[in-house]
């Protein structure tokens, strides 16, 4: 079958480990079933992987990607779980679980003709929803849907701002919490970015780092270390930032004394329990809101996509197409 692997790490040029070519077909396994894709997305994670990160050599070559929606062997419409782990070990949650990851980190990726998943792995597809918006849901708009309505702690109408709005998790987040009936504030350090920011829905747009008009109840955070500082002096008291991602670098200075004298709250989030993913396929249905959508690449033209998530110029999703 087709696939695109992580052939060699390269931390300073990681579309030079890209593959895109023929590979084994999935073996089956006990308790794993195998989905034939229609539509996969990508991720940072696929870009953090070509650079070494989260994954280990010896694991090379692997199948990349985390998000798909495809036909089970039944022949159900489906959209693939991307959390393999053991709900009891998690006490519950399968993210909390200390040996759980995420296909392509162990396991081979959905960057394929086909994917192999453990059973209970597997979301019915609505009809009414298309391949490439619900391949956009299990890792992004998973993660987006954790970090407002299960770690921020925030209910409507506390103002969330949104750090750098063109993300694929980012754009999740401002039409989830809008929908939703939050105040949505976001940064971009792009001005057209910030235009598209508003009219996905978010109430205000700045430029990184700007004083905001007031202090708000929760910070979205993926970009790290670009952002953090202006995240911790955007915070009312007692104030929330939730984080899921450091695209910018993970180690920028802490500012303890901001954190401690204003009693704030640094709350990491990582994706979401299949629960959660079924949820956020209801919230969708039921606010009639779908993913954005930056481009469709064929599978087999994944380098273009790849090139297009590297440039930091997408606005939403980039999305691969199998039919
Ligand atoms: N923990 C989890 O479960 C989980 C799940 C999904 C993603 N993540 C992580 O979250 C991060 C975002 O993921 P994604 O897939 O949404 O990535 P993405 O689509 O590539 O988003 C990148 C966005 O980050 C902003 N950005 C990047 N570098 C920046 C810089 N130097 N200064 C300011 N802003 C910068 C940009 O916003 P503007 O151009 O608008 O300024 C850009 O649109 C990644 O680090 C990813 O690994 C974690």
């Amino acid at each position: 079958m087709f696939a695109v692997t992580a052939d060699r790490i390269d931390p300073a040029d990681p579309l030079s480990g890209l593959g895109l070519g023929e590979h084994s077909e999935p073996v089956p396994k006990p308790g794993w079933t195998t989905v034939r894709v229609r539509a996969s997305a990508l991720n940072h994670h696929d870009l953090w992987t070509l650079r070494g990160v989260g994954i280990s050599p010896d694991r090379l070559p692997i199948i990349l990607g985390a998000d798909a929606a495809g036909v089970d062997e039944s022949g159900r419409e489906v959209i693939v779980h991307a959390v393999v782990g053991d709900v009891a070990a998690g006490g519950g949650d399968e993210t909390l679980d200390p040996r759980r990851s995420l296909l392509s980190e162990v396991y081979d990726g959905t960057l394929a003709e086909r994917v192999s998943v453990p059973v209970r792995n597997l979301v019915p597809k609505p009809a009414e929803m298309s391949w490439e918006h619900a391949a956009c849901l299990p890792t992004a708009w998973l993660t987006a849907y954790r970090m407002i309505f299960v770690r921020s702690g925030a209910t409507p109408p506390n103002t969330i701002l949104v750090q750098g709005a063109g993300g694929g998790v980012a754009t999740a987040l401002i039409v989830l919490a809008h929908a939703a009936g939050f105040r949505v504030w976001a940064t971009s350090r792009d001005g057209t970015k910030r235009e598209r920011a508003l009219a996905l829905g978010a109430d205000a747009a700045f430029e990184p780092g700007t004083r905001l008009p007031e202090r708000v109840d929760v910070v979205m955070e993926t970009v790290g270390a670009a952002t953090w500082d202006h995240s911790l002096k955007s915070l009312k008291p007692g104030g929330r930032i939730v984080i899921c991602g450091a695209t910018s670098g993970a180690n920028p200075p802490a500012d303890l004394n901001r954190v401690f004298f204003l009693q704030l709250s640094v709350v990491g989030s990582t994706m979401g329990t299949i629960d959660e993913l079924s949820a956020l396929v209801n919230f969708c249905l039921a606010n009639k809101v779908r993913p954005l959508v930056d481009s469709t690449f064929g599978l087999r033209n994944a380098r273009g996509a790849f090139e297009r998530l590297a440039s930091g110029e997408a606005f939403g999703k980039i999305v691969l197409t199998n039919p």
